[in-house]
């Protein structure tokens, strides 16, 4: 199903094109089938917003660029951890979500790729990644929780390990991952956590992603934002 879902997202990859690659095992079926294409001679150019992506795309023979070359990309095709009728998304499981909220929010469009579990009626049932500094780490969790609380949501906070040691992002910081349940106001949650000195950002894409290809066992169905 991720990989139905990543196919039919070629249709939107046009000959010149400068797209942000998504990181993920659904993006990566996207980023394999686009190196299919480049190998046939489309033209078009990378920018990866992970470690992992870029070395899939370059062993696939995608041309890469960077957001300073190309500040201004076509699209981005990316997974998601979760999706909601809103077209509101958690992203972050894999790590890279500072990374692909700035080249998602760089593109003319993002289309996002997923396979029909990650579909929810309200955000919350994946613990939401917030990606923090590494100083002062006690501090920005202890005000986070404020945030929480402030808003009556019974949040667990934990954060990310890896190999033992705190997982450390492609951007050099740390990961807290926050099982919170149903989030009735995820704009009011943003914006609040965002405001906390030592966030760098959170796991939801809110206004973002325009179109959905949703793989299901029928073939994929397609979600557009008006
Ligand atoms: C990476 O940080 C995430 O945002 C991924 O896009 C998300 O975890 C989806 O991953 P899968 O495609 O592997 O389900």
């Amino acid at each position: 199903m991720k990989k139905a879902a990543a196919i039919e997202a070629l249709k939107f990859v046009k000959p010149g094109m400068n797209i942000g690659l998504g990181t993920g095992s659904t993006a990566n079926h996207f980023i394999e089938a686009l190196g299919a294409k480049v190998k046939e001679g489309l033209d078009v150019r990378g920018v990866a917003t992970s470690q992992a992506s870029k070395e899939l795309a370059e062993k696939h023979g995608i041309p890469l660029t960077t957001l300073d070359a190309s500040p201004h990309l076509d699209l981005t095709v990316d997974g998601t951890d979760e999706f909601d009728g809103e077209f509101r998304l958690i992203k972050g499981g894999g790590g890279a979500l500072l990374f692909e909220k700035i080249v998602a929010s760089s593109s003319r469009f993002m289309v996002v790729i997923a396979d029909e579990s990650k579909k929810v009626r309200k955000l919350g049932k994946f613990p939401l990644p917030i990606e923090v500094m590494r100083f002062g780490t006690k501090a920005t969790a202890w005000k986070m929780e404020r945030a929480f609380v402030l808003l009556k949501l019974d949040a667990k906070m934990v954060l990310r390990v890896k190999g033992g040691k705190p997982f450390v992002t492609d951007g050099g910081h740390y990961i807290i991952d926050c099982t919170i349940g149903e989030i009735p106001e995820p704009e009011r949650l943003d914006a609040l956590l965002t405001s906390i000195p030592g966030v760098i950002e959170t796991g939801l894409f809110i206004g973002i992603c325009g179109i959905i290809l949703m793989g299901t066992p029928k073939g994929v169905t397609e979600f557009k934002r008006g």
